[in-house]
């Protein structure tokens, strides 16, 4: 059944997320083409960038894409688009898996494995955001998208806060930055430019 749409989604973070993954992957490659796989920094950016894909996909599967099923039951079409969406999460797994155990013994593939995951994570995301996100639109309200951002900013906790805006706000430029922080709480914004931001810059994730 079909919702009538009053008021417009923000998509802001959810592209602003997709941007942090495609980032991230980036700086990954470009460290390992480096020969830097090994160096601490390159770690914590790899171990931060698993947790906040996990983070993403765990809450988009039990927080998102059931309040779209539910609202799709009568278009089969859409319910397979739904069905892909879970699948293609679940296929990250052995290629997440691939780049773990490469850089864990430095594999002379390592290129490859990161190309792969870069591939198959942006081939995701793009279906994601021309098919997926239309749909969000048609059929969610602003109050399901809210209960949705709700659970994954639980999911998060203020622990996981901390970090997660500094690394969104990560080389932004200034239209990205406002686009992405214009959707977040007063107090958020306040928050991420006085302590959260310098801590995270101070951990030189990336080596950067
Ligand atoms: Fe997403």
């Amino acid at each position: 059944m079909a919702v009538a749409q009053q008021t417009p989604i923000n998509f802001a973070v959810m592209y602003a997320t997709h941007d942090a993954f495609r980032r991230d992957l980036q700086r990954l490659a470009a460290a390992v083409a480096a020969g830097r796989a090994t160096a601490p920094e390159v770690r914590d950016g790899w171990e931060n960038f698993k947790h906040q894909l996990h983070v993403h996909h765990t809450v988009e599967d039990s927080d998102l894409w059931p309040r779209v099923a539910a609202a799709v039951t009568d278009r089969p079409d859409d319910q397979k688009l739904l069905d892909e969406m879970e699948a293609e999460h679940a296929r990250l797994d052995p290629a997440l898996a691939a780049v773990d155990d490469g850089l864990a013994r430095n594999a002379p593939d390592l290129p490859a494995r990161v190309a792969d995951l870069t591939t198959l994570l942006g081939d995701h995301m793009r279906h994601e955001e021309s098919a997926a996100l239309p749909l969000i639109q048609d059929v969610c309200t602003t109050k399901d998208w809210d209960a949705f951002r709700g659970a994954m900013a639980r999911k998060q906790g203020p622990k996981g806060a901390a970090v997660y805006f500094p690394w969104i706000t990560d080389g932004q430029n200034a239209t990205e930055r406002k686009a992405f922080l214009d959707t977040m709480p007063g107090p958020v914004k306040v928050l991420n430019k006085l302590f959260w931001e310098s801590s995270y810059r101070k951990r030189r994730m990336w080596g950067i």
